[in-house]
């Protein structure tokens, strides 16, 4: 409970450079984190914690429809009007094992913000399926350091960071906004971008029906100590099976569509 609600209040009233902090400080201290998950010595046979980085990623979910191979598996709740968490990567953790299983019950305390913040947007895919698929996908990988190493403190740290990263304030802060007409230069959104974000970031896009490059996910590097970029090289992931992104192109031009919940697969028609 008590995890709970140092959420919520960092939610309603801590400033971004906080919250960061906050986060790092989850990194240091708390040896009793490992009575809420299962002791790290059971997995670390299995589990090398081999990774430096870790890759922070945010969508756009009207860009996200069009990333899907069949569009209309697309679905865009009532309640979503911004950016949303994909997930929080280890880079170049090799195959995690699905040796930890995730029950709803393990993450129910923040749940209602995972339903708002971290929805599936495929139809046939529940959210906790989705949930699920990514703790074991990455979660496990990531759960030999200390902060991240169970189900509930992965998630939360997620919404943590989703929170430190609102990328939908800076971005309208900085005259950049959803625009079925106006496309937007690389440079003029990384120049918003990076001073939150940092420069090892990556922009990316799809290219929809009409050949239009749609820009549907930011991915932000972070240190295992969750400070912003990473000096490793270990970067790239290999592409999610799913979706078709590609870094957004530096030369010319890309839409950053609006959410349209009515017509979501084709807000700009
Ligand atoms: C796409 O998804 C829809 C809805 O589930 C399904 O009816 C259709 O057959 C799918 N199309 C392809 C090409 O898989
Ligand atoms: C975080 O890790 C990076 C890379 O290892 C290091 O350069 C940086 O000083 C660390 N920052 C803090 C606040 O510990």
């Amino acid at each position: 409970m008590t995890m709970f609600c140092s959420l919520l209040s960092l939610l309603v009233c801590l400033s971004p450079a906080a919250l960061l902090s906050d986060v790092t400080a989850a990194w240091e201290g708390h040896a009793q984190d490992y009575k809420h998950g299962r002791p790290y010595e059971e997995l670390s046979n299995s589990l090398p914690c081999s990774w430096k980085c870790l890759t922070f990623t945010l969508q756009w979910p009207a860009g996200f429809c069009q990333s899907l191979d069949n569009i209309s598996l697309c679905k865009i709740p009532p309640s979503v009007n911004t950016w949303l968490i994909h997930g929080l990567w280890p880079m170049k953790a090799l195959r995690c094992c699905s040796c930890w299983p995730i029950f709803l019950s393990d993450i129910q305390e923040v749940q209602e913000f995972l339903e708002e913040q971290w929805p599936s947007l495929i139809k046939s895919r529940s959210n906790f399926h989705f949930w699920k698929e990514e703790w074991e996908k990455h979660g496990v990988c990531a759960a030999c350091v200390e902060g991240l190493n169970s189900p509930l403190q992965y998630f939360q740290t997620c919404l943590k960071l989703r929170q430190h990263f609102d990328l939908q304030k800076v971005l309208e802060d900085g005259g950049i906004r959803p625009s079925c007409e106006r496309p937007y230069k690389l440079s003029e959104v990384l120049n918003v971008l990076v001073p939150l974000i940092g420069d090892k970031c990556e922009i990316q896009c799809v290219t929809d029906d009409q050949e239009r490059e749609v820009w549907f996910q930011v991915k932000i590097r972070l240190s295992r100590n969750m400070t912003v970029g990473c000096a490793h090289h270990d970067y790239n992931l290999g592409t999610t099976p799913i979706s078709k992104g590609h870094p957004c192109p530096s030369e010319g031009s890309f839409y950053f569509f609006p959410i349209d919940h009515l017509r979501p697969l084709q807000p700009c028609e």
